[in-house]
């Protein structure tokens, strides 16, 4: 539902994120190379896009599901394609794989996803996904309206899954070895992972 509104999805996402919502995007910046291209999956309405340096801006690409925000991100000269990521391969040559607060939304094939992403980035795969959610939280009603605003697009039985801090720990947990750096942000709403590609292809042919 708010994947079809650009304007109500900002407006519940600055709702939900208050003085972090664009701390969010300044988080992971230090991690891309200032001359590296940038593949962002999920991409919404393409916000990362403005932290981007003209160098980086050339060689940015979005990736969404949605349609009417592929209209926005057209109308708003950001570059980007219509892609569902559970139908489609990804593209590859991108320096960094960027998915921002996404995971959940490709449950149960969140795996399947983070493996893509890493047989695909050059070099980094950074990942940011919410662990404090109010769509999993105690209140019913709330969790209830929550869930049905942010079903993708992509998926008819969505079931509302979210990470919290344990889920989403005991996910990245085979993966740890290729993870460079992981902590929490906006106030512990979020963790960032951030993992070697280049390292893991490595170490898949010696599986
Ligand atoms: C919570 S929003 C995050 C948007 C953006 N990454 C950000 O942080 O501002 C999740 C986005 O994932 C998109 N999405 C969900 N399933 C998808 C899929 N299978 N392929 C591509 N995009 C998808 C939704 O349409 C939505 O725009």
């Amino acid at each position: 539902m708010i994947y079809s509104y650009p304007q109500i999805y900002h407006f519940i996402m600055r709702l939900i994120y208050q003085k972090y919502f664009w701390q969010r995007y300044e988080n992971i910046l230090p991690f891309m190379g200032d001359r590296e291209s940038i593949l962002d999956i999920c991409c919404g309405t393409g916000s990362l896009y403005f932290f981007l340096n003209s160098e980086q801006k050339k060689k940015y690409l979005g990736l969404e599901v949605s349609p009417r925000f592929i209209k926005y991100l057209a109308e708003k000269r950001i570059p980007a394609q219509k892609f569902d990521f559970l139908q489609s391969v990804l593209p590859v040559n991108y320096d960094n794989i960027v998915m921002l607060s996404s995971l959940y939304q490709l449950h149960p094939h969140c795996e399947k996803a983070l493996v893509q992403m890493l047989q695909s980035a050059e070099n980094k795969v950074i990942l940011m996904e919410p662990i404090l959610n109010h769509s999993s939280g105690q209140r019913p009603l709330v969790k209830k309206i929550l869930n049905f605003l942010t079903r993708p697009q992509s998926q008819n039985k969505y079931t509302g899954f979210r990470f919290n801090e344990a889920s989403l720990k005991a996910f990245m947990n085979p993966f740890l070895p290729w993870v460079q750096s992981s902590y929490p942000v906006c106030g512990g709403r979020e963790m960032v992972y951030v993992l070697d590609a280049r390292k893991w292809r490595k170490d898949q042919t010696w599986i």
